[in-house]
């Protein structure tokens, strides 16, 4: 039987790929960010998951603001990097599980979630970056499955919802008749905002209070609505709901491995989890 043997939740920000692309991991602006993910390439390298479900939002990449799905789920046997525009260099094309991916599509529509399915899908930075952190030399020794959750353009699917996805997803993997051992990682917020009045916002207290119910009381952040959350987090912090999206798949209880948090990352508050059931 599949199952998930973890959920890792991350930041994604452009700027990553070009500090990557200059290697300034040991910089000091970058050092504490970097750093961050050192444990988390010794657990995968003892614990060696075979496909990953990348639950992260597209950027206009894949989907633009014409067709805007609020949940889309990746059935390609490959996916594509391509340039988004940040200057950036790409990285190398991703192998998808598409049997896996099927198996998804199938049980969450019977769970009542209506989705749109991508037989061809590029993938942009929120999915790229986080897996090169995760295995920097880029040689990608796990297949894929990408998991989209609409936080770009309004409305959004609530918190409740989101994590009402992953809680399916965590039921289909146990459902899944193989033997996979599944990682899920959810890329994301936390508190930003790019525009408006109030670019450059941060809040470190929800933020930290966000990371800590994570652990403590998974369902803490579905009180809120999107507008509660945009206020909170800012407009691109609602990026958080692929967090929750990942905590409902890692079921009722999980012990937390491993976390960083760190400020700033251009204009984001930088989070970091590792998350195991037990
Ligand atoms: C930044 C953050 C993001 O989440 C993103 O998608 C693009 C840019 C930033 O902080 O620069
Ligand atoms: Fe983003």
């Amino acid at each position: 039987m599949a199952r998930i043997i973890g959920g890792i939740t991350t930041s994604h920000v452009p700027a990553i790929g070009g500090a990557i692309a200059k290697g300034l991991q040991n910089d000091p602006y970058w050092k504490p960010f970097f750093d961050g993910f050192i444990p988390i390439r010794h657990w995968l390298s003892e614990t060696r998951p075979d496909v990953v479900v990348v639950l992260y939002n597209d950027h206009g990449l894949n989907f633009f603001l014409d067709k805007m799905p609020t949940f889309a789920v990746g059935a390609a046997p490959q996916y594509t990097n391509a340039d988004e525009g940040w200057g950036i260099p790409t990285v190398p094309p991703f192998t998808g599980d598409t049997e896996l991916s099927w198996h998804l599509i199938e049980s969450l529509v019977a769970d009542e979630f209506d989705l749109t399915t991508c037989q061809e899908m590029t993938v942009d930075h929120a999915f790229t970056l986080p897996m090169a952190l995760l295995w920097p030399d880029q040689a990608w020794p796990v297949k894929v499955v990408p998991v989209c959750i609409n936080t770009v353009q309004a409305p959004l699917p609530s918190a409740k919802r989101c994590h009402r996805l992953g809680e399916a997803i965590g039921r289909a993997v146990s459902r899944w008749a193989g033997d996979e051992k599944v990682l899920v990682l959810g890329t994301g917020g936390l508190s930003h905002q790019l525009d408006g009045e109030r670019a450059g916002f941060i809040n470190k207290d929800f933020d930290l209070k966000f990371m800590d119910s994570m652990v403590s009381d998974p369902t803490w952040a579905t009180q809120f609505d999107t507008y509660q959350l945009v206020e909170q987090a800012g407009t691109q912090g609602v990026e958080l709901l692929m967090w929750l999206a990942t905590r409902g798949a890692l079921g009722p209880s999980v012990r937390a491995l491993h976390s960083n948090y760190h400020i700033p990352i251009s204009n984001t508050a930088s989070g970091l989890m590792l998350l195991e059931p037990v």
